[in-house]
């Protein structure tokens, strides 16, 4: 019932480290499950040992062997020396030489793809090199079953860059890249979460990895790498003067306007991503006016002021924004 509970609140996004979707992963899991069956076994066994020692407790001597002195000295040497260095040997073996080899950064020139992500105070910046400059934010795309490179660093504090479902772990250290091989077996959508603690917002610093056939991951890192599309509607014509007259533009960049701002996340196309604030809510009317009216609220510590702008402002700025796909 309780697992029932639990998973059930995890929603579509898968992001349990048992349900692997890539040999990566599922090797990962694999370790896992054969650490717990060893795991429980030991711990089974001390069980019964005291269950026994406390039901003799009144006979002389070890129960069972009694005052079987070489008896004794067999059963440590068994089962405290003999046993543990068989089993500790294997896992070690297996974790740091067959796991690593499957789970290390990819070999150069073995992947079809590089997409380089870097850590912020609180949100994950993914740029597409070699794609005219595609840039987007907390929700990257990789194209199913294809060997992507992932090249990750930071722009502050060290992060952890994890995906469950995918891979391990790597963090995002100052003025250094660590590499990681994303690949999924199948198209889907994957949840991860920066798995450093790395602040007030740490525990939202979400991200997902959207795995698509080719052709429709070609089509999104196109229009990705495109400049805005100018506004048409006269709300949203206003909301770009909004943005651009206000402080938006020195801490945000949209590409095809004046605005460069590297502080926050690229808004290029901030309507096509279904999550705002490193997935902490849903990309939608509201959330985002209430997100732009005070996000203080929403994610305390987080580097964008309130404006206080008039309702009218608002209106304008989240009809643009949400034009922008
Ligand atoms: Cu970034 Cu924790």
């Amino acid at each position: 019932m309780v697992i029932v509970l639990t998973t059930a609140g995890c929603g579509g996004d898968g992001q349990s480290t048992l349900d692997g979707q890539s040999r990566q992963s599922k090797d990962i899991a694999a370790l896992w499950w054969v650490m717990l069956a060893i795991a429980a076994v030991v711990f089974g066994g001390a069980v019964v040992m005291l269950w026994i020692g406390y039901a003799r407790r009144r006979s002389r001597g070890v129960p069972i062997i009694g005052e079987d002195e070489p008896a004794i000295q067999k059963l440590v040497v068994v089962f405290g020396v003999a046993i543990p260095i068989v089993v500790l040997v294997g896992l070690f073996v297996v974790a740091n030489f067959a796991v690593i080899s499957v789970t290390r950064a990819p070999a150069k020139g073995s992947t079809a793809l590089t997409i380089q992500v870097v850590g912020h105070q609180w949100f994950w910046e993914v740029r597409y090199p070699g794609t005219r400059g595609a840039v987007t934010a907390n929700e990257i795309h990789i194209p199913a079953r294809t060997r992507v490179n992932l090249v990750a660093t930071t722009a502050d504090v060290i992060h952890s860059f994890w995906v469950p479902e995918l891979n391990r772990k790597i963090d995002t250290i100052p003025d250094r890249t660590n590499q990681i091989l994303l690949y999924a077996d199948r198209a889907g959508t994957f949840r991860g979460q920066c798995a450093e603690f790395c602040g007030l917002q740490h525990a939202h610093m979400s991200m997902k990895v959207v795995a698509e056939p080719r052709a429709q991951y070609d089509a999104w890192v196109k229009g990705q790498a495109a400049p805005r599309r100018a506004p048409t509607a006269p709300a949203a014509q206003r909301g770009e003067q909004v943005f651009l007259a206000n402080a938006c533009a020195s801490c945000h960049q949209i590409r095809g306007t004046s605005a460069r701002g590297q502080i926050g996340p690229d808004l290029t196309h901030l309507a096509s991503r279904t999550t705002l604030a490193a997935l902490t809510i849903p990309n939608t009317r509201a959330e985002l006016a209430r997100w732009i009216r005070d996000p203080q609220h929403v994610k305390p510590g987080n580097k964008m002021p309130a404006l206080k702008l008039s309702n009218n402002d608002v209106n304008a700025l989240v009809a643009y924004l949400e034009s922008l796909r």
